[in-house]
């Protein structure tokens, strides 16, 4: 596991965005699509920000980019305030030239009996691709990546989660109160999120800094599912110095 500390996050997210314009472009010589896996929350904004100003100021075209969001809240309409879908379009695909049909983020509308099936399919897009290139992560305060709780397995697939009760009350913000915000999501699970070949995890301000403690250098364990990059070839963290202040 590598750490890379910024002296703030927009220096950090620039950086973040020069590596994925370079990857895209790359792809594109190759003429091959380029596989992003990208996460919402506060932690990515800055990044997508700089995408955007990387298309319209630099020209980077998205063209050849497919992409999969890691989780959704469940139940969730997509047109909803709070979703997914609505935060990726207005943080970063309605601004750049990605083709629609290549954004993907899990499906918040589905009946219960259909998730299921729906997660296989997620999985199997992803693999029929031939994986993710390079996956954007934030960080829970409980260590959780995508909605990966506490307690995740290793080898745990894409499904339906109960969202822990720390997870529920930092979102309960957006949801205006507690009893509003779901109680479920669904979300890639761990096991996807290790086979990507390239693992970006952000994390801004001295909030983050135990937890980022724990999972660099505390033990693998289920009960910080971010610890298990430990074990992944090509994951850095990207760190704010207040991210990074409890790091030895
Ligand atoms: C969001 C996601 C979550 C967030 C995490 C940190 O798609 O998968 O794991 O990355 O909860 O959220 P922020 O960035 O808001 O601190």
């Amino acid at each position: 596991i590598g750490t890379t500390v910024y002296e703030n996050s927009a220096i950090a997210s620039k950086s973040v965005a020069r590596e994925i314009a370079d990857l895209i472009k790359k792809k594109q010589a190759q003429k091959q699509p380029c596989i992003l896996g990208l996460a919402t929350g506060s932690s990515p904004k800055g990044l997508y920000a700089e995408l955007v100003r990387l298309h319209k100021e630099e020209g980077v075209s998205f063209n050849n980019v497919i992409t999969f969001n890691l989780d959704e809240y469940y139940p969730m309409q997509a047109d909803s305030i709070n979703s997914y879908v609505r935060f990726m379009n207005e943080q970063l695909f309605n601004y750049i030239d990605i083709l629609p049909e290549n954004c993907h983020v899990p499906d918040g509308t589905l009946t219960k009996e259909r998730i299921s099936d729906y997660c296989s399919q997620y999985e199997a897009k992803i693999e029929a691709l031939g994986g993710i290139d390079l996956q954007i992560l934030g960080i829970g305060g409980n260590g959780h990546i995508g909605f990966n709780e506490s307690g995740s397995l290793q080898n745990s697939k894409t499904r339906l989660v109960a969202l822990d009760h720390i997870t529920r009350v930092a979102a309960s913000g957006d949801f205006s109160g507690l009893s509003n915000t779901p109680r479920t999501a669904i979300t890639l699970g761990v096991k996807k999120i290790m086979e990507v070949k390239r693992v970006i995890l952000m994390a801004w301000g001295e909030g983050k800094s135990n937890i980022i403690k724990a999972s660099v250098e505390g033990t693998v364990t289920n009960l910080v599912p971010a610890s298990f990059l430990q074990e992944h070839n090509n994951a850095t963290f990207v760190l704010d110095q207040g991210a990074a202040s409890k790091l030895t």
